[in-house]
């Protein structure tokens, strides 16, 4: 029987030619939004991995939605003609087919902060800080900010920024636009009762506090053109106690799918430093087979796949129609033509690498002894 991981997958009008994705990743290497040779590198070298889809880290919609100030933003015009042309030329050494798409996010709470390698940590005086905003006046943590309240007006602008970023992702070149609804970011704060107290429109009941997340998913929808797929990153759990769950996740995934989205990827956690995750291999699996069992959408899943006969089997059990990974791919970025070898598909390679091949090159089983 043929690999499920190596057949194609039709997510809403893009169809990628296999279920590997790469994850989108934050690389904390932009200036003031703007992608560079960090990026090219980044994005040729995954759009090369074997992956049918390479998805662009968290992209902040407005300036103080990016979490640090070296996330990528498209929020003005040289953000988009370098994001362009950035992806115009990943695309020339891309295998073919490869598909590459974006997330879309806001941090809220959790923007004005430090990259991890400065230790992550809210900005400070001589970090050039700026003003956060929020569902409620909740600081992330012990040291972190209080956010401002957003208000109707506030709201009704981040709305439009997602819609505005959209179209200059589409322009860019994207083909998939993935709105980030989970890891504690803007979006999950209005979503989450530990975030979310508020009295009005946007809180007060699990139904309000979806309103965020499902009029950003109508405003992206209506400014994709319809030969792109729209999709949402959702928390499975917040992995606290009153938080949300995956009953919430489904919830959600119902409506979203009602509103044309084409896909769900299950995440989970981020929202709050004291949950106490159980992270190991396929943790977040059982949330996407969720997903998929009640709700039919495209699934996702993510979260500590890393062996070609692991992602298989998730596949292989209906648990998900897609994986992405993360870590594994920063790791070896050939995972795709390694998964290829050990599955026994033929998964064509750039012809000037080729002599590589495990077939033609008796070096490549020692070459991948783990050393
Ligand atoms: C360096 C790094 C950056 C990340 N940035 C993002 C991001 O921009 N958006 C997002 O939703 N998740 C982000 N994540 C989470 C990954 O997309 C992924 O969900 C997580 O790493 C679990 O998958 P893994 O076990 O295969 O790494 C990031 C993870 C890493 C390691």
């Amino acid at each position: 029987m043929s690999p499920l991981l190596f057949s194609p997958l039709k997510i809403g009008a893009v169809t990628v030619p296999n279920r590997i994705a790469v994850a989108p990743m934050c690389q904390y290497s932009a200036s003031d939004g703007t992608v560079n040779e960090w990026h090219l590198q980044h994005w040729m070298t995954m759009g090369m991995s074997g992956s049918g889809l390479v998805m662009i880290e968290a992209t902040g919609v407005e300036r103080i939605g990016r979490i640090t100030h070296g996330c990528v933003g498209l929020y003005n015009d040289l953000n988009e003609r370098e994001m362009s042309r950035t992806l115009n030329s990943a695309k020339a050494v891309a295998l073919p087919g490869t598909v590459f798409g974006i997330q879309l996010g806001h941090a809220g709470r959790k923007a004005s902060s430090r990259s991890p390698w400065e230790d992550g940590s809210a900005c400070r005086e001589g970090d050039d800080p700026w003003q956060t905003v929020s569902a409620g006046p909740i600081p992330f943590n012990d040291g972190w900010p209080t956010p401002e309240v957003l208000d109707d007006k506030g709201i009704a602008r981040i709305i439009q920024a997602f819609a505005d970023a959209t179209v200059r992702a589409v322009r860019a070149g994207n083909s998939v636009i993935e709105m980030h609804m989970t890891h504690g970011y803007l979006i999950h704060q209005f979503l989450s009762p530990l975030t979310n107290q508020r009295s009005d429109k946007w809180g007060g009941s699990a139904e309000k506090r979806q309103n965020l997340a499902l009029e950003v998913a109508r405003a992206v929808r209506a400014a994709a053109p319809a030969h792109v797929a729209i999709g949402a990153r959702i928390a499975g759990s917040d992995w606290v106690e009153g938080g949300l769950t995956i009953d919430d996740a489904v919830d959600l995934t119902k409506k979203l799918k009602a509103l044309g989205v084409d896909y769900a990827c299950v995440s989970s956690g981020g929202l709050d430093p004291k949950a106490r995750i159980t992270v190991g291999p396929g943790y977040q699996v059982p949330f996407a087979r969720e997903i998929k069992k009640q709700t039919g959408i495209v699934t996702r899943a993510v979260g500590m796949i890393v062996t070609p006969h692991q992602a298989e089997e998730i596949l292989q059990a209906g648990d998900a129609d897609q994986i992405a990974l993360g870590r594994g791919i920063l790791d070896n970025p050939r995972w795709g033509w390694h998964a290829a070898d050990v599955l026994g598909v033929d998964l064509p390679r750039p012809p000037q690498y080729d002599r590589a091949r495990a077939k033609v090159w008796p070096g490549s089983k020692l070459a991948r002894e783990v050393v």
